[in-house]
């Protein structure tokens, strides 16, 4: 098995001149090891937003990063989990305190409405915002629970429009005019017309794939296409990690992934029968009373984005990266 993926790891390498030249490029790629070190001998600012804080904070008092950041979330495979990751890291960094946009870019198939448990509330769309025949507040859909998280889809009906490229950086510009500390993109699967309007004007991206070797290629690809769309910011969310099937030589280990892709990781994310349950009742992971592992993972990706962790949790060993979790959230203390 694992000589099977040894051929298969020099396959995706040497078929791909983006991954390696991404290795070389500017310092950011590198293996997990060495990222731990770099990041620890900068560690974030230790001042910690606790979620009691967060929770006690009115939008008015909420944090502010200074300038909007704008985050695409895609992969070159579907179903990987760009939705589910969109709105789990979204609702976190809400919970973080942040005013978040999430932006439906999914046009044909879009749920992330669905997720959210707002699939009822969409009246108006970005289309309809272009069009004149509505505000850009009209047509965002604050969460009843988080109202510093908002989501704007962008069209009901893809037959009815033709989403143009002019069309998304004109809803970027004008949801960048608004008070927003993030805009998420969940982005449509594949590498066409509507990966690259979705990506035209964000600066920075999180490439999710399974540990599966036709997601990785795909991710590749992806990472090779941002790249030459000048978003050299990525990071990687490995999803679905099995860590029984890691053990068994069954399954890439995170470690494996992120080395064949050479780009640097946000995040993995376990299997989680929890998720369909959440899909189903509109309810991101996040907002569980009692976090699963992969809620407690989603909330730790969402504090590495704003450097407020340094750390994975060892999906192997979870209960030491939940302790070590916890203790960190309430202590602000680098954990060894
Ligand atoms: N960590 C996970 N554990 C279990 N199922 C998951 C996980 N992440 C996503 N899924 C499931 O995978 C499917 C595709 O997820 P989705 O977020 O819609 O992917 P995408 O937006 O990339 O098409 C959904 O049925 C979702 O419930
Ligand atoms: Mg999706």
């Amino acid at each position: 098995m694992i000589a099977q993926q040894h051929r298969v790891s020099s396959y995706v390498l040497s078929s791909s001149s983006s991954s390696s030249s991404r290795r070389k490029n500017n310092g950011r790629s590198f293996s997990s090891s060495s990222f731990f070190l770099k990041r620890r001998t900068t560690p974030p600012t230790r001042k910690v937003t606790t979620r009691a804080e967060a929770e006690g904070e009115s939008s008015s008092k909420r944090k502010t990063t200074g300038a909007t950041r704008t985050v695409v979330v895609t992969s070159g495979k579907g179903g990987v989990g760009k939705t589910t990751s969109s709105a789990n890291l979204g609702m976190s960094m809400a919970r973080l305190g942040y005013s978040v946009a999430l932006v439906d870019a999914d046009i044909g198939l879009r749920n992330l409405d669905l997720l959210l448990g707002l699939e009822n509330r969409v009246v108006y769309t970005a289309m309809e915002v272009l069009e004149g025949e509505c505000r850009l507040e009209q047509a965002l859909i604050r969460d009843k629970r988080w109202r510093n998280l908002a989501l704007l889809p962008i069209s009901k009906n893809r037959q009815r429009y033709n989403v143009t490229r002019d069309n998304m950086n004109t809803v970027l510009d004008l949801l960048k005019k608004s008070d927003f500390d993030f805009i998420f993109i969940d982005c449509p699967a594949g590498i066409d017309l509507g990966f690259i309007n979705a990506i035209s004007n964000a600066e920075e991206a999180i490439v999710v794939t399974t540990p599966e070797i036709t997601a990785i290629r795909d991710a590749d690809r992806v990472a090779g296409l941002l790249e030459a769309n000048g978003i050299l910011d990525v990071r990687l969310l490995v999803n679905r990690v099995r860590a029984d099937m890691i053990k068994n030589n069954d399954m890439m280990s995170v470690k494996d992934v992120q080395e064949m892709l050479g780009v640097p990781l946000l995040g993995a994310i376990p299997e989680d029968t929890e998720v369909i349950v959440s899909t189903n009742r509109g309810e991101p992971l996040v907002l569980k009373k009692k976090l699963t592992l992969a809620g407690i993972a989603y909330e730790n990706a969402a504090r590495r984005i704003v450097g407020k962790q340094d750390f994975l949790i060892d999906l192997e060993q979870p209960r030491k990266g939940v302790f070590q979790n916890i203790k960190e959230f309430f202590t602000g203390e680098d954990y060894e």
